[in-house]
C-alpha cells in the first residue's frame, strides 16, 4: 500500500468533523481518455488513462446506517442521509454521488452500512478529467473495503456508472468509471464497451522522447448537459435506423450512405471512423511508434468538432496553437463543450507549445489555460489503513 501526501491532513480533518478516527483512507484517480471519445455508449472502444490526480476519501463506518460526508472543496455543502432515505431525487447537489454509490451497492444486494466520510480532490471539476468519477469509485472502493464485501472491482465500475445514470442522472458510458478503477501505472487501458475487456497497454511517451501535455482550457460547460444526451439519443437513432443494435456494428463508413438524414450520418461518421482510431493507436503504441498517433489525435479533433459538434472555441484554438507549435496532435477530450485538450509533443519543443498556447489565450482576453501533469498512474486504491473489517 503506498500513501498519499494529503491523507493525513484529510484524516485529522476527519478526527474533527466526526469525534473519532476514520478506519481508512481511499483515493481513486481522474482520467485522460487519449482516443475513443463519445464511443464508450456506442459499446465501441476506449482508450483512457488515469491520472495521479483524484480524490481522497477518508471514512469510517457508524452504526445508525446514516451516510454523512464533507467536501474539502464545497466549504459549508455537507450532508448527511438517514439511513432508509436514499433513493433517486432524494439528494441533490455534490453529495448525490456519494449516496448514489451507496444507493447502488444497496440496489446490488451489498449489505452496507453507515459511513461517515471526508472527500479532498486535487482534479479542477469540469474540465473533462472525470472528477465526479473519481469522487464515486473513491466511495466505492470505500464501502467494499469498510464492510468487507469482496465486490470485484469489474462490479464495481457497474455499480458506480448506476450511481451516476440512476441516482444522479446523468446517462453517462462506462469508461470514466473504468478508468479509475482499472487502470494500472505506466499504461492505458483499451476498453471493449461491448464485452467489457480491459486490457492494459503500455504507454510510456517518455520512452519515444515525447510528452502528452494535459491543457485545461478552463472553459466551463454551460446549460448544455442535454447536449451529452442528445448526442447519445442521435446516435442510438442513427443505430435503429440502419437496423442495428448499437453503431459498433459499423466497421465502414460507406454503409453509412443508408442514413437519409444528413445530421444522424454526421454523428454516425464520428463514432465509426473513431473506433478505428483507437484500434489504430493501439496498434502503433504496441509496436512502439506513438509519435505517428499525432496524426489520429488530428483527426479525432476535427471529428468530435465537425461531425459530433461538441468542441469549443477554447479547445479549436488550443489544438491549432499547439499544432502550429511543433505538436504532432491535438484534440479536445471528455463529454464536450468545455474542459481540457492533450497534446502529443516531441519533449523538446513542450516548452514552445505551452508558450503558443498561452500567448494565444492572452490574445484573446481569455482567462490563462491550466497545465496538468499527464503521468499515466494507478487506479483506485486503499492509502491508508488498517482497518479490520466489520465481520
Ligand atoms: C463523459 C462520459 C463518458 C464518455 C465521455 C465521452 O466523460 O462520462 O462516459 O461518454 O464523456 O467520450
Amino acid at each position: 500500500m503506498t500513501g498519499h501526501p494529503a491523507a493525513d491532513d484529510a484524516a485529522a480533518w476527519f478526527r474533527d468533523v466526526f469525534g473519532a478516527a476514520p478506519d481508512g483512507a481511499w483515493h481513486a484517480p481522474g482520467r485522460v481518455n487519449l482516443i475513443g471519445e463519445h464511443t464508450d455508449y456506442n459499446e465501441g472502444f476506449v482508450l483512457p488513462f488515469a491520472l495521479s490526480r483524484g480524490t481522497l476519501a477518508v471514512a469510517g463506518r457508524r452504526s445508525d446506517g446514516a451516510l454523512e460526508v464533507r467536501s474539502r472543496q464545497v466549504p459549508g455543502g455537507g450532508a448527511t442521509i438517514p439511513a432508509g432515505a436514499l433513493a433517486p431525487g432524494a439528494v441533490t447537489g455534490w453529495a448525490a454521488y456519494p449516496a448514489g454509490v451507496v444507493w447502488a451497492m444497496r440496489a446490488a444486494g451489498h449489505q452496507v452500512g453507515g459511513v461517515s466520510m471526508v472527500f479532498d480532490s486535487d482534479l479542477p471539476r469540469g474540465a473533462g478529467l472525470s472528477s465526479s468519477a473519481a469522487l464515486e469509485c473513491a466511495v466505492a472502493l470505500a464501502l467494499n473495503d469498510l464492510h468487507g464485501l469482496a465486490v470485484p472491482r469489474s462490479e464495481l465500475v457497474t455499480i458506480a456508472q448506476r450511481a451516476e445514470n440512476d441516482f444522479v442522472g446523468v446517462p453517462s458510458g462506462i469508461m470514466d468509471q473504468s478508468a479509475s478503477l482499472l487502470c494500472q501505472a505506466g499504461h492505458a487501458l483499451l476498453l471493449d464497451c461491448r464485452t467489457s475487456e480491459a486490457v492494459a497497454v503500455p504507454f510510456d511517451p517518455a520512452c519515444t522522447g515525447l510528452e502528452l501535455l494535459v491543457i485545461d482550457t478552463c472553459a466551463r460547460r454551460e446549460l448544455t448537459d442535454g447536449d451529452y444526451a442528445s448526442r447519445r439519443s442521435e446516435c442510438e437513432q442513427a443505430a435503429g435506423a440502419l437496423g442495428l443494435r448499437s453503431l459498433r456494428d459499423i466497421t465502414d463508413v460507406a454503409e453509412l450512405s443508408r442514413l437519409a438524414d444528413p445530421l444522424l450520418r454526421r454523428r454516425a461518421r464520428h463514432v465509426v471512423t473513431e473506433n478505428q482510431r483507437v484500434i489504430e493507436t493501439v496498434a502503433l503504441l504496441r509496436a512502439g511508434r506513438l509519435g505517428e498517433a499525432g496524426t489520429l489525435l488530428a483527426a479525432s479533433h476535427v471529428s468530435l468538432r465537425d461531425d459530433f459538434e461538441i468542441s469549443w472555441p477554447e479547445a479549436d484554438v488550443t489544438v491549432t496553437a499547439a499544432t502550429r507549435a511543433g505538436a504532432l496532435g491535438a484534440r479536445m477530450i471528455g463529454g464536450g463543450f468545455g474542459g481540457s485538450v492533450i497534446a502529443l509533443v516531441p519533449a523538446d519543443v513542450s516548452a514552445r507549445v505551452l508558450e503558443s498556447v498561452r500567448a494565444e489565450f492572452s490574445r484573446r482576453g481569455w482567462p490563462p489555460p491550466q497545465f496538468l501533469d499527464a503521468m499515466p498512474s494507478a487506479g483506485a486504491r486503499r492509502v491508508r489503513g488498517p482497518f479490520k473489517p466489520a465481520r
